[in-house]
Protein backbone atom coordinates (compact mmCIF):
# COMPACT_ATOMS: atom_id res chain seq x y z
CA UNK A 1 0.00 0.00 0.00
CA UNK A 2 2.92 2.39 1.09
CA UNK A 3 3.44 2.84 -3.18
CA UNK A 4 0.91 5.16 -3.83
CA UNK A 5 1.97 7.02 -0.20
CA UNK A 6 4.70 9.39 1.23
CA UNK A 7 4.74 7.03 4.63
CA UNK A 8 3.22 4.10 6.33
CA UNK A 9 0.55 3.29 7.58
CA UNK A 10 0.38 1.77 11.76
CA UNK A 11 -3.09 -0.01 12.72
CA UNK A 12 -3.42 -0.69 16.40
CA UNK A 13 -6.53 -2.34 17.30
CA UNK A 14 -7.51 -3.77 20.58
CA UNK A 15 -10.11 -3.84 23.66
CA UNK A 16 -11.15 -1.12 25.91
CA UNK A 17 -8.29 -1.14 28.64
CA UNK A 18 -5.59 -2.50 26.03
CA UNK A 19 -3.26 0.58 26.18
CA UNK A 20 -4.32 1.01 22.18
CA UNK A 21 -4.03 5.06 22.88
CA UNK A 22 -1.21 5.60 24.66
CA UNK A 23 0.50 3.35 23.16
CA UNK A 24 -0.21 4.61 19.89
CA UNK A 25 0.25 8.27 20.67
CA UNK A 26 3.57 7.61 21.78
CA UNK A 27 4.63 5.08 19.00
CA UNK A 28 3.94 7.82 16.51
CA UNK A 29 5.75 10.64 18.34
CA UNK A 30 8.91 7.89 18.55
CA UNK A 31 8.44 7.64 14.65
CA UNK A 32 7.62 11.30 13.88
CA UNK A 33 4.15 10.30 12.48
CA UNK A 34 0.70 11.78 13.27
CA UNK A 35 -1.62 10.04 16.10
CA UNK A 36 -5.18 9.21 15.12
CA UNK A 37 -7.48 8.61 17.95
CA UNK A 38 -10.23 7.17 16.00
CA UNK A 39 -12.39 6.51 19.17
CA UNK A 40 -12.52 10.30 19.36
CA UNK A 41 -14.80 10.37 16.38
CA UNK A 42 -17.04 8.04 17.38
CA UNK A 43 -17.15 10.48 20.66
CA UNK A 44 -17.16 13.42 18.81
CA UNK A 45 -20.26 12.18 17.28
CA UNK A 46 -22.01 11.00 20.57
CA UNK A 47 -21.01 14.93 21.72
CA UNK A 48 -23.03 16.58 19.02
CA UNK A 49 -25.99 14.69 19.57
CA UNK A 50 -25.99 15.33 23.25
CA UNK A 51 -25.22 18.63 22.69
CA UNK A 52 -27.91 19.24 20.06
CA UNK A 53 -30.22 17.49 22.63
CA UNK A 54 -31.34 14.59 19.46
CA UNK A 55 -33.28 12.24 21.92
CA UNK A 56 -31.22 9.13 22.16
CA UNK A 57 -34.25 6.54 21.25
CA UNK A 58 -34.08 7.99 17.71
CA UNK A 59 -30.22 7.36 17.48
CA UNK A 60 -31.21 4.21 15.89
CA UNK A 61 -32.95 5.65 13.01
CA UNK A 62 -30.16 8.72 11.79
CA UNK A 63 -29.19 8.78 8.55
CA UNK A 64 -25.59 9.39 7.28
CA UNK A 65 -27.09 12.58 5.64
CA UNK A 66 -28.24 14.06 9.18
CA UNK A 67 -25.05 12.56 11.12
CA UNK A 68 -22.85 14.50 8.58
CA UNK A 69 -24.97 17.68 9.17
CA UNK A 70 -23.86 17.71 12.71
CA UNK A 71 -20.04 19.05 11.40
CA UNK A 72 -17.10 16.23 12.81
CA UNK A 73 -14.28 17.11 11.60
CA UNK A 74 -10.44 16.00 12.19
CA UNK A 75 -7.87 18.76 11.59
CA UNK A 76 -4.22 18.17 11.30
CA UNK A 77 -1.64 19.44 13.85
CA UNK A 78 1.36 18.59 13.85
CA UNK A 79 1.48 15.39 16.02
CA UNK A 80 -2.07 14.00 15.37
CA UNK A 81 -5.34 15.64 14.38
CA UNK A 82 -7.68 18.53 16.20
CA UNK A 83 -11.12 16.76 16.15
CA UNK A 84 -13.89 19.62 15.85
CA UNK A 85 -18.17 20.07 16.08
CA UNK A 86 -18.30 22.77 13.60
CA UNK A 87 -15.34 25.31 14.77
CA UNK A 88 -14.86 24.07 18.22
CA UNK A 89 -12.46 22.20 18.85
CA UNK A 90 -13.60 18.87 21.81
CA UNK A 91 -10.88 18.04 24.18
CA UNK A 92 -11.92 17.11 27.80
CA UNK A 93 -15.70 16.88 26.40
CA UNK A 94 -15.11 13.48 24.92
CA UNK A 95 -14.49 12.35 27.98
CA UNK A 96 -17.14 12.56 29.94
CA UNK A 97 -19.47 10.05 31.70
CA UNK A 98 -21.72 11.26 29.55
CA UNK A 99 -20.68 10.56 26.13
CA UNK A 100 -18.62 7.23 27.23
CA UNK A 101 -21.81 5.77 28.35
CA UNK A 102 -23.85 6.29 25.06
CA UNK A 103 -20.82 5.68 22.51
CA UNK A 104 -20.63 2.16 22.16
CA UNK A 105 -24.12 1.86 21.07
CA UNK A 106 -24.22 4.90 18.67
CA UNK A 107 -20.32 3.06 17.55
CA UNK A 108 -22.65 0.27 15.98
CA UNK A 109 -25.11 2.03 13.72
CA UNK A 110 -23.89 1.44 10.34
CA UNK A 111 -24.94 5.13 8.96
CA UNK A 112 -22.75 6.15 12.20
CA UNK A 113 -19.57 4.10 10.90
CA UNK A 114 -20.34 5.24 7.25
CA UNK A 115 -20.48 8.51 7.87
CA UNK A 116 -17.00 8.44 9.72
CA UNK A 117 -15.15 6.48 7.09
CA UNK A 118 -14.36 9.04 4.70
CA UNK A 119 -12.36 11.06 7.35
CA UNK A 120 -10.41 8.49 8.42
CA UNK A 121 -9.45 7.47 5.39
CA UNK A 122 -8.64 10.98 4.62
CA UNK A 123 -6.56 11.80 7.83
CA UNK A 124 -4.08 8.11 6.31
CA UNK A 125 -4.26 9.69 2.88
CA UNK A 126 -0.30 10.78 2.78
CA UNK A 127 0.88 7.47 5.35
CA UNK A 128 2.82 8.69 8.50
CA UNK A 129 0.06 7.60 10.48
CA UNK A 130 -0.39 5.71 13.48
CA UNK A 131 -3.96 4.77 13.96
CA UNK A 132 -6.15 3.22 17.01
CA UNK A 133 -9.01 1.98 17.60
CA UNK A 134 -11.31 -1.53 16.54
CA UNK A 135 -11.49 -1.81 13.09
CA UNK A 136 -8.21 0.13 12.05
CA UNK A 137 -6.43 -3.04 10.73
CA UNK A 138 -9.66 -4.37 9.15
CA UNK A 139 -11.79 -1.70 7.76
CA UNK A 140 -10.73 1.65 7.71
CA UNK A 141 -6.62 0.69 6.76
CA UNK A 142 -6.78 -3.15 5.46
CA UNK A 143 -3.92 -2.51 3.57
CA UNK A 144 -2.07 -0.92 6.51
CA UNK A 145 2.14 -1.73 6.05
CA UNK A 146 2.18 -2.41 10.06
CA UNK A 147 -0.90 -3.84 12.04
CA UNK A 148 -1.18 -4.64 15.84
CA UNK A 149 -3.49 -6.22 18.13
CA UNK A 150 -3.21 -5.18 22.05
CA UNK A 151 -4.53 -7.21 24.32
CA UNK A 152 -4.29 -7.38 28.12
CA UNK A 153 -5.87 -10.02 30.61
CA UNK A 154 -9.44 -8.47 32.06
CA UNK A 155 -8.44 -7.66 35.86
CA UNK A 156 -5.22 -5.76 34.42
CA UNK A 157 -7.05 -3.76 31.64
CA UNK A 158 -10.10 -2.83 35.32
CA UNK A 159 -7.12 -1.96 36.74
CA UNK A 160 -5.35 0.16 34.13
CA UNK A 161 -8.96 2.34 33.91
CA UNK A 162 -9.28 2.37 37.47
CA UNK A 163 -5.83 4.04 38.02
CA UNK A 164 -6.55 6.61 35.24
CA UNK A 165 -9.49 8.29 37.03
CA UNK A 166 -6.99 8.00 40.29
CA UNK A 167 -8.31 4.82 41.83
CA UNK A 168 -4.74 3.31 42.64
CA UNK A 169 -5.74 0.37 45.69
CA UNK A 170 -8.46 -0.79 44.09
CA UNK A 171 -11.01 -3.35 46.66
CA UNK A 172 -12.02 -6.86 44.35
CA UNK A 173 -15.50 -5.42 44.65
CA UNK A 174 -14.51 -2.42 42.83
CA UNK A 175 -11.91 -4.33 40.34
CA UNK A 176 -14.89 -7.10 39.89
CA UNK A 177 -17.47 -3.99 39.29
CA UNK A 178 -14.92 -2.28 36.83
CA UNK A 179 -14.16 -5.37 35.02
CA UNK A 180 -18.03 -6.18 34.71
CA UNK A 181 -18.19 -2.77 32.39
CA UNK A 182 -15.18 -3.78 30.35
CA UNK A 183 -16.36 -7.01 29.33
CA UNK A 184 -19.82 -6.01 28.51
CA UNK A 185 -18.31 -3.02 26.42
CA UNK A 186 -15.89 -6.00 24.75
CA UNK A 187 -18.86 -7.76 24.12
CA UNK A 188 -20.63 -4.96 22.40
CA UNK A 189 -17.82 -4.30 20.25
CA UNK A 190 -17.27 -7.46 19.33
CA UNK A 191 -20.70 -8.87 18.56
CA UNK A 192 -22.40 -6.13 16.55
CA UNK A 193 -22.91 -6.49 12.84
CA UNK A 194 -20.73 -4.09 11.47
CA UNK A 195 -16.82 -3.72 11.70
CA UNK A 196 -16.67 -5.48 15.13
CA UNK A 197 -13.67 -5.50 16.71
CA UNK A 198 -11.34 -8.76 16.03
CA UNK A 199 -7.55 -9.53 15.62
CA UNK A 200 -6.83 -8.28 11.56
CA UNK A 201 -5.59 -10.76 9.62
CA UNK A 202 -1.90 -10.19 9.11
CA UNK A 203 -1.87 -8.47 12.64
CA UNK A 204 1.25 -9.02 15.01
CA UNK A 205 -0.74 -9.98 18.16
CA UNK A 206 1.17 -8.39 21.84
CA UNK A 207 -0.03 -9.14 25.16
CA UNK A 208 0.11 -6.24 27.42
CA UNK A 209 -0.75 -7.99 30.29
CA UNK A 210 2.79 -7.76 32.07
CA UNK A 211 4.45 -5.05 29.67
CA UNK A 212 5.42 -1.25 30.91
CA UNK A 213 3.99 1.07 28.16
CA UNK A 214 7.22 1.79 26.91
CA UNK A 215 8.00 -1.61 26.66
CA UNK A 216 4.90 -2.32 23.99
CA UNK A 217 5.98 1.10 22.62
CA UNK A 218 9.66 -0.26 22.15
CA UNK A 219 7.72 -3.60 20.58
CA UNK A 220 6.18 -1.75 17.91
CA UNK A 221 8.44 0.61 16.65
CA UNK A 222 10.77 -2.45 16.36
CA UNK A 223 8.35 -3.53 14.35
CA UNK A 224 7.83 -0.84 12.23
CA UNK A 225 11.61 -0.80 11.48
CA UNK A 226 12.08 -3.98 10.30
CA UNK A 227 9.08 -2.87 7.84
CA UNK A 228 11.13 0.45 6.56
CA UNK A 229 14.14 -1.34 6.51
CA UNK A 230 12.57 -4.19 4.71
CA UNK A 231 11.12 -1.55 2.22
CA UNK A 232 14.52 -0.30 1.76
O1 LIG B 1 -11.31 3.84 22.30
P1 LIG B 1 -12.49 4.59 22.90
O2 LIG B 1 -12.90 4.14 24.28
O3 LIG B 1 -12.33 6.08 22.83
O4 LIG B 1 -13.71 4.23 21.93
C1 LIG B 1 -15.02 4.68 22.18
C2 LIG B 1 -16.04 3.76 21.53
O5 LIG B 1 -15.99 3.94 20.13
C3 LIG B 1 -15.85 2.27 21.80
O6 LIG B 1 -16.88 1.78 22.63
C4 LIG B 1 -15.96 1.60 20.48
C5 LIG B 1 -16.07 2.69 19.47
N1 LIG B 1 -15.03 2.63 18.46
C6 LIG B 1 -15.31 1.90 17.34
O7 LIG B 1 -16.38 1.29 17.26
N2 LIG B 1 -14.40 1.84 16.34
C7 LIG B 1 -13.24 2.49 16.44
N3 LIG B 1 -12.37 2.43 15.44
C8 LIG B 1 -12.92 3.23 17.60
C9 LIG B 1 -13.85 3.27 18.61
Amino acid sequence: MSGAREGLVVTVDGPAGSGKSTTARLVARRLGFRHLDSGALYRALTFALLDASVPVETWPDLTRGELEALGVSVEPTPAGFDVRVGDRVLESELRTQRVTAQVSQLSSFPPVREALLGLQRAAGRHGRLVADGRDMGTVVFPEADVKIYLVADLPERARRRLAERGVTSPDDDALAAEAEVIAQRDRRDSTRAMSPLRQPEGATLVDTTSLTIEEQVEVIVLRVRERMAAEG
